[in-house]
């Protein structure tokens, strides 16, 4: 039987080592991230985990129950440890949907919010997963984050004002008291998206001291465009989980415009979209080679 995701986090902190999180829009994006961890699986000869992610928009496009179907296929046929997270959810019905649907992992986004707000809707995210998980004997894990990071996968051009200020060890630690989250997000060094002036080194010491004052797992959001030396210091210093978005989307959409431009009278789907999904696979499997610490 698979191990749990809850589990896989456990092991993932153990080792040293940091779970890749993928979001996706589609099938096409799906097939990619498998395929890279599987690829991944393969070589080692042994199972990567992986988890899918889909924001509020994401989910709407895909299908709640599409996406959930989707993720579980592959689960159970392959058994293949891939995990499905709610991402970025911005209000406890939107996070109770999820739960409902039957996801592994939710996370309520309450970054803009005041700190009494994002404390008393994340406590009530954690209270009916809770709940839920008592009456159903199934895990679900709660994420919530303090610190605005910025908003949107997307090319920016500079760091968004007001983003990027640091998460205090202090302010995490009563955040993640206040509310018996599962896992934590801070604000580290990060921003959503890739940006076009580069993004700010992660503050590896910050992590730890976070990590050793909260002692729950922690996020890394807004992944895309770092350096490998910030992964790597990252993880090292206590993140868990690595969220990418962006890189795939810019990936995705750079394949399509090629495989048209190159192919002007081309219209089977398959066709056009197999270099979308093998250039997703190919940043997959290399994004979770370096979070598994596992060298060429
Ligand atoms: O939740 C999604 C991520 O934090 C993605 O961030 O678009 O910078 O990779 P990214
Ligand atoms: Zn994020």
């Amino acid at each position: 039987m698979l191990k749990t995701l809850r589990e896989y986090i456990k092991e993932a902190e153990q080792k040293g080592v940091a779970i890749g999180h993928f979001n996706i829009s589609n099938l096409e994006g799906l097939h990619g991230i498998y395929n890279g961890a599987k690829k991944l699986s393969t070589e080692i000869g042994e199972l990567v985990p992986v988890i899918i992610g889909v924001s509020e928009g994401e989910e709407k496009f895909a299908g709640l129950e599409m996406v959930y179907d989707m993720v579980h296929s592959i689960r159970d046929e392959h058994d293949y440890p891939i995990f499905l997270n709610a991402d970025h959810h911005s209000s406890f019905e939107s996070v109770k949907a999820c739960i409902d649907e039957g996801f592994d992992m939710v996370i309520f986004d309450g970054a803009k919010l005041s700190l009494d707000e994002n404390i008393k809707i994340t406590k009530q995210c954690v209270d009916y997963a809770h709940e839920v998980i008592k009456n159903t004997g199934r895990d679900i894990l709660v994420e919530a984050e303090l610190g605005f990071i910025g908003s949107g996968s997307d090319i920016k051009e500079v760091i968004p004002e007001g983003a990027g200020i640091l998460t205090t060890p202090v302010d995490a630690k009563n955040f993640v008291d206040a509310t018996g989250i599962d896992l934590f997000a801070p604000s580290v060094g990060s921003i959503h998206g890739l940006i076009k002036s580069g993004k700010p080194h992660i503050n590896a010491d910050l992590v730890r001291e976070i990590a050793e004052i909260t002692n729950v797992p922690l996020v890394l959001h807004g992944g895309s465009g770092l350096r490998d030396e910030d992964f790597t210091n990252a993880i090292k210093a206590g993140i868990s989980i690595v969220h990418i978005n962006s890189e795939l989307r810019l990936a995705y959409r750079d394949e399509v415009e090629k495989a048209i431009d190159q192919n002007p009278n081309e219209i089977t789907p398959a066709k056009l979209l197999t270099p979308a999904v093998e250039a997703i696979e190919s940043i997959v499997y290399n994004r979770l080679k370096l979070f598994n610490n596992i060298t060429p």
